[in-house]
């Protein structure tokens, strides 16, 4: 019979795994492990810990596994590594409906967040967790990987004080490398974070978005006041929370400012255009330690030959280009490239190769 220590093993989801990383460097700081009921609830209904911080968004870890109160999970990687432990303190039912109106704002199972969260059903396993390892990355991740600290030591060591952060699950239109360098202006640095954790079937892969961020880096971007970061984390699609969320995360890592531009973090009609800006309204911004930089909706002009938004842009919507995710990724399947006034052509490169490729190989 082995110790009652090491009885219990619990192999993690790649979501899981996503939130056990960021509990482990330091990204969700100030948390240390999975959320229990109370905190479950005051994320829920106040966007607060129990503990009164700020918090938008419930980091808990369901499971059919069978533990109680004093037992001691271990945990690993859905490949099998070991990462570490779950101190078991509490074990609950969180209620799917309540934390999809109070987070997501809505019960719709079509919303991928909602879905999600349903899938993993209601039985949570609390406590704080203890991290041997952390997750694996293949290389394209892995050589751009900076946990909080080394980010903080990097911005530091470049002397910046201003640091403004840019969380993207997409590849770098010239919408995003727009807000990225008017926010750089006005910054010392600028942290590229695009997120890596899983997303939506439909969103573009981590790799092939990659891939754009490389290239766009080695031609567009200053190397002395840029650095591409990996966030670890999953999307969640819960819009306005999510954005705080967001933020927190960078300010971790050690971020001063961080942009919200247009339906931030959204999918499909669930959110207003600035539904995740106005969530900051009632935010102390002092108390959060980070400062959204909003943006409003940006577009290429014809007239302005050049990107522009309705705050600096005198001419007629018929001279706008704007293309949604959705239409760029149909673009792709019906191999049509996005033209170059949505996208620089290195990016639009890649993308048709990797659709390409994909409809080959999967028949889609
Ligand atoms: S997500 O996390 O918000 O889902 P996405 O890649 O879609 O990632 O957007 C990254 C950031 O750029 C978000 O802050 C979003 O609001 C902003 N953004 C994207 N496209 C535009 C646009 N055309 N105009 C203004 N902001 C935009
Ligand atoms: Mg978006």
């Amino acid at each position: 019979m082995g110790s009652p220590e090491t009885a219990l093993a619990l192999t993690l989801s790649a979501r899981q795994a996503s939130d056990f990383e960021l509990l482990s460097n330091g990204g969700f700081a100030p948390l240390e492990g999975f959320m229990g009921a109370a905190d479950w609830r005051s994320v829920c209904e106040r966007m607060r810990l129990e503990s009164g911080e700020i918090w938008s968004i419930p980091i808990t870890l369901a499971t059919d596994l069978e533990a109680s109160a004093g037992d001691v999970v271990e945990l690993s990687a859905p490949n099998g590594k070991r990462l570490g432990r779950l101190e078991v303190s509490e074990v609950f039912d969180r209620d799917v409906d309540t934390e999809a109106e109070l987070v997501y704002r809505t019960t719709d199972d079509e919303h991928p967040g909602v879905a999600a969260i349903r899938r993993e059903g209601t039985r949570c396993l609390a406590g704080p967790i203890e991290a041997v390892a952390l997750p694996d990355h293949e290389k394209a991740f892995a050589r751009r990987y900076l946990t909080p600290e080394e980010s903080r030591k990097a911005f530091a060591d470049r002397g910046w004080k201003r640091i403004v952060a840019f969380q993207t699950r997409n590849p770098i239109h010239r919408a995003h490398e727009y807000l990225t360098k008017a926010a750089l202006e006005v910054s010392d640095g600028l942290f590229l974070h695009p997120l890596i954790g899983e997303t939506k079937e439909g969103d573009i892969p981590a790799d092939v978005r990659m891939r754009c961020y490389e290239i766009l880096m080695e031609r567009y971007y200053h190397p002395e006041r840029v650095i591409l970061g990996v966030n670890p984390a999953k999307m969640h699609y819960a819009g306005p929370r999510e954005a705080v969320l967001h933020a927190i995360i960078r300010r971790n890592y050690g971020c001063t400012h961080f942009i919200v531009g247009r339906d931030h973090a959204g999918v499909g009609d669930y959110y207003g255009t600035y539904d995740a800006q106005r969530i900051f309204d009632d935010i102390d911004i002092g108390e959060l330690g980070i400062e959204p930089l909003f943006f409003e909706h940006t577009f290429w002009c014809q007239d302005c030959e050049g990107m522009a938004s309705d705050k600096t842009c005198p001419h007629p919507q018929e001279s706008h280009l704007f293309l949604s995710g959705t239409k760029v990724r149909e673009m792709l399947s019906r191999g049509e490239t996005p033209p170059h006034e949505f996208t620089r052509e290195e990016v639009a490169a890649i993308l048709m190769d990797a659709y390409g490729k994909e409809s080959a190989t999967d028949g889609r």
